[in-house]
């Protein structure tokens, strides 16, 4: 009898969810959800976190050798804007049950990944404006559709995070333009840039859709808005006009507009190389989740002090890990 009564329940709670997905409303975080829903979002959500705080890397590395003291200052900027992005996101994930120490474990130990664009180097400093104008460019483009996304804390937290990407991204494209009206050494090293960069960039949004077993359901249940290919697509179309302005080719011998279909035409990325570098085997894997932990093992002495404090203070319990 009580498990009939039980079934009922579930049925009832299954069915206000479905009528908030059906409805374009958001689900919150006190609000009954599927096992399934919340553990896509939970992946989803630490791999975008991770992202970005492994994002500060690439273009960190340039912080100290920066060309003047204005770059210096924007770059500072935009590298302390990715962390405020990883730190919303871990929140949003905690509103789900996740802890960020458990994330920030599953990071070091390889069991949750980040994308896959962030295990490139940076060998110049045309690669800082480069990785605005493209990676961050390509971030907006994934990232824009999330502020749509079922799930509440997350889509709200996407709106700041998008409007400090466009910043990033214009920084990025501002720099490439005053290198362009440089010299022509100055020039290349763009060029060079944008070669190493391009299809590294359009491999961010994820596998081809007909192996992406996952963005179906993502769809059916608000998470996600395009497909990977849809949105790939979109920033290809965004981007060719910008690479003619600035004066730059792009590396792609088939990128072609297709009048037909009112899109750009353009090749396929190196799958096998998106593969090794999605299973730990790419440039800077390794060195970017060594940097990761070091940074980790660094800050305990932190994490003790204010497990102490907040003891001592409001007899907190527990402990920041
Ligand atoms: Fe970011
Ligand atoms: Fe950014």
């Amino acid at each position: 009898m009580s498990s009939t009564v039980g079934e009922h329940q579930d049925d009832a709670l299954a069915d206000g969810f479905a009528e908030i997905i059906s409805a374009g409303l958001r689900v919150e975080p006190r609000d009954w959800m599927p096992d399934g829903y919340r553990n896509t979002l939970i992946r989803q959500i630490a791999q975008h976190a991770h992202s970005e705080i492994i994002g500060m890397q690439p273009e960190g590395n340039w912080l100290t050798r920066s060309p003047s003291l204005r770059r210096k200052a924007i770059l500072l900027a935009k590298v302390q804007d990715e962390a405020g992005h990883g730190l919303y996101l871990y929140s949003a994930a905690e509103t789900l049950g996740a802890s960020r120490a458990d994330l920030t474990i599953k990071l070091c130990e390889g069991s949750q990944k980040y994308s896959s664009i962030f295990n490139y180097p940076t060998l110049t400093y045309a690669d800082v404006g480069v990785i605005g104008w493209l990676v961050d460019g390509a971030a907006i483009c994934n990232q824009v559709p999330l502020c749509r996304s079922s799930y509440g804390p997350y889509a709200r937290a996407m709106i700041r995070v998008c409007k400090e990407e466009s910043f990033h991204q214009r920084q990025g494209y501002e720099l490439l333009m005053t290198m362009m009206s440089g010299t022509d050494a100055q020039r290349a090293m763009v060029q060079g840039a944008v070669d190493r960069w391009w299809w590294p960039a359009l491999m961010m949004f994820g596998p081809p859709d007909a192996n992406s077993p996952n963005t179906a359901q993502s769809m059916r249940w608000g998470i996600k808005r395009h497909t990977n290919d849809e949105l790939r697509q979109r920033f290809v179309d965004m981007t060719v006009p910008q690479a003619k302005v600035l004066g730059v080719t792009l590396p792609d011998p088939q990128l072609v507009w297709n009048e037909e279909r009112g899109s750009y035409d353009f090749g396929a990325p190196d799958w096998d190389e998106f593969d090794k570098v999605i299973s730990g085997q790419g440039p800077c894997n390794a060195e970017r989740i060594a940097i990761r932990k070091r940074a980790h093992d660094n800050g305990a002495w932190v994490r003790r002090a204010a497990t102490a404090f907040a003891v001592t203070t409001t007899g907190a319990k527990g402990e920041f890990r």
